[in-house]
Parts: C-alpha cells; sequence; structure tokens
C-alpha cells in the first residue's frame, strides 16, 4: 500500500509504525519532518499545488490541517484523485474558514476581528 501525507511528519510516521506493510510517502514545502522514522516511511520536499509526479498509484491519500496552505484547493484535489488507483480513498481532516459560531458569543471578539482580516 502507498500512502502520502503532507506536514510536519507526526502522521505519516504514527501511521507507517501501526501499518508496517504500507509504504508511507510524507511530503512538505520544507525539510521538517524528524531524522529517524520507521523504515517504512520516507519523506519528499513537494509544492502539492505543483504537478503531482509520483510514479506509482496511492492506495490512501491524507490530507490534514491544510485549509490556509493552497492558493485553490480544486487543483490540488484533483491531483490526489488523479493520483489514486481506483477504489483508492482521499481522505481531508481541516475546517471550514471563515469559522461560525452557534451563538453571538463570537461578536466584537478579536478573533472575529482575525477572521475578517484572514478574508
Ligand atoms: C498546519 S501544518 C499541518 C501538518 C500536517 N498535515 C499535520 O496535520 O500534522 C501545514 C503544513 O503544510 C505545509 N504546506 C503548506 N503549503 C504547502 C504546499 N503547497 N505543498 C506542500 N506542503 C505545504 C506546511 O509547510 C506545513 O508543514
Amino acid at each position: 500500500m502507498h500512502v502520502p501525507s503532507v506536514g510536519t511528519g507526526m502522521w505519516a510516521t504514527d501511521f507507517a509504525s501501526t501499518f508496517p506493510s504500507a509504504n508511507v510517502v510524507g511530503t512538505d514545502l520544507s525539510p521538517i519532518q524528524p531524522l529517524y522514522v520507521p523504515p517504512n516511511c520516507r519523506f519528499e520536499i513537494e509544492d502539492a499545488e505543483d504537478e503531482w509526479s509520483f510514479p506509482y498509484p496511492f492506495d490512501y491519500i491524507h490530507d490534514r490541517a491544510l485549509a490556509t496552505c493552497f492558493k485553490d484547493h480544486a487543483p490540488v484535489f484533483q491531483s490526489a484523485f488523479n493520483a489514486l488507483r481506483s477504489g483508492g480513498y482521499f481522505e481531508v481532516q481541516g475546517v471550514v474558514i471563515p469559522f461560525r459560531c452557534i451563538d453571538d458569543s463570537m461578536k466584537g471578539t478579536a478573533f472575529e476581528r482575525w477572521l475578517g482580516l484572514a478574508k
């Protein structure tokens, strides 16, 4: 099983430890991942917004906490779907921005102001 994951490397190393038969590829813009990782885990410096050129299809692609990372998510998601083998999974764990509140308790807060600036 080939599994790519973007980010700090923690999720990728945990996943690789839990599933020793999987080949896990972690990617990020910068080399911030740990040096000592399970033998079935490796990291590559990649910009997910560039064209994906992995030489094999993936069984599972994991995306977590990348809501603020891309100019446009649609092309990145398309790249992920194109990189899956038939029947593979693309899982996204993230937040929807702007954050909303079920009541008025956010009104007038610095957090509400920050959300307005982040648009
Ligand atoms: C909030 S962290 C999330 C890390 C990881 N997915 C996790 O959940 O632990 C966002 C990461 O995405 C990386 N990143 C931002 N833009 C990227 C891009 N275009 N391509 C690849 N990685 C990117 C950042 O360098 C950062 O390490």
